[in-house]
């Protein structure tokens, strides 16, 4: 798959899907695009500690608006938006120089290679933007998908929290904390 990496580069990532996808940085116009598929994500209820019933308003605040945040969507040439990604400061003040980052790819696009490219933008845009590293603080440890891409990218899994997460098929699994410099 060709992905246009936002200054006009065209990469190849993934054999799954045909149209070209460029990434981008988010617009307020963009969130309709981005609910239509992170409201299915949610509501599965096995990625993200967020309610599976989570209103709409309180998902875009959710997502669009953390403090120091920036939003990524990945669009399709058709102009459909197949992707999303936010990168903010993990913690406020003496611990925001590292990263924190959520990542969702259209179901019907998942497998393309949509998620890898997202996150070796949201990479280079942290490290442009002066992060020196950065930290999922709850990856499901189900998330098969999730935890191999991160670990292709050189993130470590520094601790397992047991049974933290509330998952409806597996019940109580573990919440990996991953990390890599940048
Ligand atoms: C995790 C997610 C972002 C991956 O996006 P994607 O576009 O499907 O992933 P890609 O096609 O770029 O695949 C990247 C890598 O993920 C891994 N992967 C993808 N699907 C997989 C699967 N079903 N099983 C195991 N590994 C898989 C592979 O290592 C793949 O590497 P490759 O490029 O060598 O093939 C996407 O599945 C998603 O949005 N999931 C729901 C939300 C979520 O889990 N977000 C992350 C929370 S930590």
């Amino acid at each position: 798959m060709a992905i246009e990496a936002g200054d006009g580069e065209l990469v190849t990532a993934g054999s799954g899907a045909a149209a070209p996808t460029t990434i981008r940085d988010a617009s307020p116009a963009d969130w309709p695009g981005i609910w239509s598929f992170m409201r299915s994500i949610l509501a599965a209820g096995e990625t993200y500690c967020w309610p599976v019933g989570s209103s709409e308003d309180d998902a875009r605040a959710w997502w669009m608006s953390k403090p120091y945040g920036r939003v990524f969507v990945a669009v399709a040439t058709g102009g459909e938006i197949i992707g999303t990604a936010e990168v903010h400061p993990n913690q406020p003040a003496q611990g925001s120089h590292v990263a924190g980052a959520g990542f969702m790819v259209s179901p019907a696009a998942a497998g393309c290679g949509v998620g890898r490219a997202l996150a070796e933008h949201v990479i280079e845009a942290a490290r442009a933007d002066g992060y020196v590293a950065m930290q999922f603080n709850a990856v499901v440890e189900t998330n098969a998908a999730a935890v191999a891409l991160w670990k292709s990218l050189g993130f470590a899994v520094l601790a397992t929290i047991p049974r933290a997460y509330q998952h409806p098929a597996f019940g109580l699994v573990g919440l990996h904390v991953m990390h890599r410099k940048l």
